[in-house]
This record gives structure tokens, sequence and C-alpha cells, in this order.
């Protein structure tokens, strides 16, 4: 029996909504741990699906973890002695991919298989394993399975073909522990990526140029990182930027509290073209849905452009506006996925290549069954229900638990008629 959402649209809704700590800041945190000779504290954690895989992968490997309450954990790998990923576990999200890096850097040796995740095209890791054999690692592959070896890792020059976010995090963990001086060049921009290396700086790193395309990290020679305070996970931009989307259809008004507004310049600007007004406060955003929304061409870009990330919710929002609207997907190859059950549900969208469809509006969805492809497109299906006639079903709720604490207490809190249910 599998978990599904049920929902009933047509809602109006308001009152406030709190962003959690982001998914795609805490994993990284949480496997930077293996860099530290003592235990590090970890604040404003949200309790997803994919957090609590990556304390079973942690833990595998021998890092103690301590939920300490009040969304606080503690982490110490002073007792690390694995290097093999369990398969079972790293197949299923591909930030897994961020433990192999302080684990070469610290260990010498790791084993790890592809790492899995959201279906949403080829997740290659190729710039991954060049920059670690540029710090003289040995990579051995074997089908899907890897075995990297390294007596000491030296800093090396080293360019992304394509910015990659968790590259640039990976390859920037392991340099902390290097010999010598590393540069990443064309390295990606994206705030979670500055946050953590505030975090190592302050326990001893040496990092450069984090949210720049060249960050320079002086190596330490294998000696271990000592943490002087918590790390403090950032809001989830993605998360505060849906709820922005599903209050500029809904939202009378809605107002997100907890984010940080910085963080989300794309999502406020392709909102205010479609003609939404938006107050933007230090730590929260109000919007309210206008009286009619206008068409609006998006183009995913590396941060700080529009996420890929928020470009399946934004296809929503995009069913109510009035005229053509196209969006380009520049990150990744295979993202439309969800387009055809959008399709069933009423929606006119036309893929116009792999990387472009067009969306024409406004038109009335009818609820209807549907499967969570993965976690983004998977909120964006709940946000189709919301705005549907009738009842919508959507399975597979874990795909969204990976990245959402407990949507649907949390959406109902504003108004909307969605409950769990087991099928
Ligand atoms: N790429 C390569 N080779 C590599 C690595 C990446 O060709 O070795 C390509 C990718 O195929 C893609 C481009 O580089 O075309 C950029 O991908 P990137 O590596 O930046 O993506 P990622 O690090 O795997 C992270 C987030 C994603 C988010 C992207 C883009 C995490 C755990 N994941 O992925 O988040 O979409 O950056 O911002 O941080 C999600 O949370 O749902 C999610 C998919």
């Amino acid at each position: 029996m599998s978990e599904a959402f049920k929902i009933f649209g047509g809602s109006i809704l308001k009152g406030e909504i709190e962003t959690r700590g982001a998914k795609n800041s805490v994993l990284k945190a949480m496997a930077a741990s293996i860099l530290f000779e003592g235990p590090i504290e970890i604040e404003n954690v949200p309790l997803i699906e994919d957090v609590f895989r990556m304390s079973e992968l942690l833990s595998g490997l021998g890092v103690e973890i301590e939920n300490l309450g009040a969304r606080k954990l503690m982490l110490d790998a002073s007792n690390l002695q694995g290097w093999i990923l369990n398969p079972e576990i790293a197949k299923l999200f591909r930030a897994s991919i961020v433990v192999v890096g302080p684990l070469l850097a610290r260990l010498g040796r790791v084993e790890f298989p592809y790492p899995g995740g959201c279906l949403i095209g080829k997740r290659p890791i190729d710039m991954f394993l060049d920059g670690w054999r540029k710090m003289a690692a040995k990579v051995i592959e074997e089908g899907d399975h890897f075995k990297i070896e390294a007596k000491e890792l030296k800093g090396a020059d080293f360019t992304f073909r394509v910015p990659s976010v968790t590259g640039t995090e990976t390859l920037m963990m392991s340099a902390v522990l290097a010999y010598g001086r590393t540069i990443l060049r064309n390295a990606a921009m994206e705030p979670e990526i500055v946050s953590l290396a505030e975090f190592l700086n302050s326990s001893g790193a040496k990092i450069e140029g984090a949210g720049t395309p060249r960050i320079v990290i002086e190596g330490r020679c294998g000696k271990l990182l000592r943490a002087k305070s918590p790390f403090y996970v950032i809001p989830d931009r993605i998360e505060a930027g849906s709820f922005l989307i599903l209050g500029s259809i809904l939202g009378n008004p809605l107002t997100v509290t907890h984010c940080d507004p910085e963080h989300l310049d794309a999502v406020v600007s392709a909102l205010s073209d479609a003609g939404v007004g938006l107050e933007v406060g230090t730590d929260f955003i109000k919007v309210k849905r206008p009286q009619s929304l206008k068409s609006v061409q998006i183009k995913t870009r590396e941060y700080p452009g529009f996420p890929t990330d928020l470009q399946a919710p934004f296809a929503i929002l995009l069913t109510q506006a009035h005229g053509q609207s196209m969006i380009f997907e520049t990150i990744f190859e295979n993202r439309f996925g969800y387009v055809d059950d959008l399709k069933r549900m009423g929606a006119d969208i036309f893929l116009a290549d792999p990387h472009r469809i067009l969306i024409n509006g406004p038109t009335k969805l009818r609820g209807r069954e549907i499967e969570s492809p993965d976690l983004r497109a998977g909120l964006a299906f709940v946000f189709a229900g919301l705005i549907s006639n009738g009842e919508t079903i959507v399975r597979n709720a874990y795909q969204v638990d990976r990245g959402y604490e407990k949507i649907e207490e949390r959406l109902k809190n504003i108004g909307a008629k969605i409950e769990r249910v087991k099928l």
C-alpha cells in the first residue's frame, strides 16, 4: 500500500505559510560532518525523507547522529570507519554523491554506486570524476559501481564544463582536506554553496570566492575541521518560490514567511511580469492573485536565474494565464515528463522540442488520478489539483515527502482541501 494525496480543488487560500530549511543545503551540511574531528550541530533542519535517507547513509559509515529535537541534529564522525556507500540508499537520491567528496578526502578511498534521484534526464557524474582525477585520485569504474582511491588528494586547477551545484560543493569539500591549493572555475553560485563555504570557513577552512564562478581553496593537508558554531540551514528558496506561485493563483492574500527574498529575485520578477502584485519584506513576501494573469516567457538558468526546480509549478500558473507562454528548460534534458498528465487534466500545452513547451491559457483543469514523477513535478501536480474542478489523486506521495515537510498539513492550514490517503 502506498500513500497519495487526495485533493478537492477550488478553495481560495489565505493566511501565512512558513518556509522550512532548504533540502539542498541541509543534505550538504550533513555530508560535511565527515570533514570534522568532533561533532557538528545543524539547526533549522527540515523533516523530509531525503534528510532521513542521508542520516541512514551516514550512519552506515559510522557517523553518529542524534536528533536533539526542535529541528536540531548533531552529527559526529569521530568513529567513521566505512568507505562503501550503501547502494540501496545511495541509489534513492542524487545528493548521495556529495558524501563521496569528504569521504575520499578523509579516508583516501571510497566506493559508491551510480547515484539515483529524480527522473529528469541523464544525471552524469563525469565532472566529479574528472575533478577527482585532476586531484590525483585513481578512479575505477566497474559498470554502475565506482571505486576511487587517493593516498593524498592534491590541490588542482579545475574548470567545470558547465556549472554544477553538487559538483561545486563536492569538489570544494574534497579540496578542504587536500594538499595544496585548489581553484574551481566556472563554479556554480547558488546560495546553498555560499552558506556551506561560510560554515566550513568558520570551522577553520580557507575558501574564497564562493558565490562567484572562481573559488579558491587552501587545502589543510588532511587536518580535520573543528566546528565553533552550529550550521543554520538557510530557508528553502524553492519551497518559498512554490508557495508564491500557488499564492499567485489562489491567494487572497497569502504570505510566505521565514524566507529570504534576496534569493527569490528571479521568481518575484517572473510573477510580477505575470501581473501579480507582491509585497516584499525582509523575511516574508505577500502575494494576491490578480484579476487576470498574463502570459510570460521563462528560461531556466543557474542561480541567479530562474530555477529549474520551479519550472513545473510555474507551468501550472501559466495554464491560468491569458495568451501563449513559453518555458525554455536549459539545465536538464528531460524535465517535461509532467506535461502529458497536465494535458489529460485539460491543459493546452505543446511540447515544441525536448527543451521547450508552449502553454496556451487560460484553461479549466479537471481533477484526475496522477502519479508524481519527481518531487518538484509532484508538488506541481498537487497545485494542479488545488485549481481543478473535482477530485485529484496524486500518487507516490513519497516523491513529494522527499523535499517538502508534511505538505498536506501546511496547505490545509491556509485553506486547501487536501488529505493523505493510503491506496
Ligand atoms: N552535469 C554533467 N556532469 C556532471 C554533473 C552535472 O553534465 O558531472 C550536468 C547536468 O546533467 C545538468 C547540469 O550539469 O545538465 C547542471 O546540473 P547540476 O550538477 O547543477 O545539478 P545537481 O547538482 O545534480 C542540484 C540540485 C537539483 C537542482 C540542480 C540545478 C541538489 C541535491 N540537487 O542538482 O535539485 O535542480 O542542482 O539547480 O542540490 C531537486 O531538488 O529536486 C533537484 C533536482
